[in-house]
């Protein structure tokens, strides 16, 4: 399948603009990239994936739209706006805290199971299917079930894997790396939080050959990510018809800021936050944003950052909503 028109849903380029306090305090030259003011469902990276995404959707003549996720994930959000806007049916499949086994589940600073993104995947009219929690594993059968089950119903359905990671997704946030680019191109590394890949892989994509470092703070604590980061740099390639060829090792991928593991809200990542919205009157997320610009500090402190520094935020504001009170608590806020 060729490369769908996108649909517009984001207002871009979004804003980059620099972070003087922040700056001063940790000796660099910070600048920030406001994906969370995409102008989209209360923004967020996935806004720029889904334009590809829908409009392939809308190609094939889909008329239900099925994924999956944590109950509280940003991507589910923005997939019910977009299928909103486009009269599409938005089945999700999700459970309120996946887990990698090998990892354990993590047992402290749960979200909360109702505010936040669930509450807007209500407003939105998204069809959540919400199973026990378990492996993520399991979450990717169960939303292939629900998809052929649909099937057999006569629906028309497009999947979208977890986080819209699928090459397309990266190539959007190849186009969001150009973007940034062309608004400034002398950063020498950009830090971001990544999960599913597609925002790392496309970021990858657009600085390849650059003297820009592209740095992913995982949010999840298995290193197979590596491996998805090549597969969807190579369906980059694939669909541009290009031989960037990057391999697992040509990615920075850091762990420093995983804690227990993915989608709870703890202590360091906390602090964090308070530290953009006290400097800077940012706001940042529990699992994905405030992750990533922990672990900004965390190199920034172990003097592993060069000097000129964009943190990408990718969104995820709405989750700060279902953070349990104790857990502010223990922050100090
Ligand atoms: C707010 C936010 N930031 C970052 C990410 C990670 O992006 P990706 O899944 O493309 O790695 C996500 C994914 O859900 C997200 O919701």
């Amino acid at each position: 399948m060729p490369i769908p028109q996108p649909v517009p849903l984001v207002c871009k380029p979004t804003p980059l603009h620099p972070l003087p306090r922040l700056s001063a305090m940790l000796g660099l030259d910070l600048w920030i990239k406001r994906d969370d003011l995409t102008g989209f469902a209360l923004g967020g990276n996935k806004g720029r994936k889904l334009e590809y995404l829908i409009a392939e959707a809308l190609a094939v003549g889909a008329d239900t739209v099925v994924s999956c996720g944590a109950a509280q994930s940003n991507f589910l959000r923005q997939l019910g706006a977009a299928c909103a806007v486009h009269g599409l049916r938005c089945v999700a499949v999700a459970m309120h805290l996946p887990f990698e086994p090998e990892y354990g589940q993590p047992t402290d600073g749960r979200l909360a199971e109702n505010g936040g993104n669930v509450l807007l995947d209500r407003l939105l009219g998204v069809e959540l299917r919400l199973l026990p929690d378990g492996p993520w594993e399991r979450l990717f059968e169960e939303m292939e079930r629900e998809a052929r089950r649909l099937e057999a119903e006569g629906r028309r359905v497009y999947r979208i894997p977890v986080g819209g990671s699928s090459p397309l997704g990266a190539l959007a946030f190849r186009e969001a790396g150009l973007e940034a680019r062309a608004q400034d191109d002398g950063f020498q590394a950009v830090v971001f939080a990544s999960s599913s890949g597609s925002t790392h892989a496309g970021l990858a994509h657009a600085y390849a050959g650059s003297r820009t470092r592209v740095i992913g703070v995982s949010c999840d604590p298995e290193p197979d990510l590596f491996d998805t980061l090549e597969e969807l740099c190579a369906g980059q390639d694939a669909l541009l018809g290009a031989s960037v060829g990057l391999r697992r090792e040509d990615f920075e991928l850091r762990f420093e800021a995983v804690g227990a593991g993915y989608g709870v809200a703890e202590t360091p990542v906390l602090e964090a936050i308070l530290l953009m919205a006290r400097r800077e009157g940012v706001f940042l997320d529990p699992v994905y944003s405030g992750k990533a610009f922990a672990g900004l500090l965390a190199l920034a402190e172990a003097r592993e950052l060069p000097q000129r520094v964009l943190f990408w935020h990718t969104g995820g504001v709405p989750t700060l909503m279902a953070v349990p009170e104790e857990a502010w608590k223990a922050a100090g806020a």
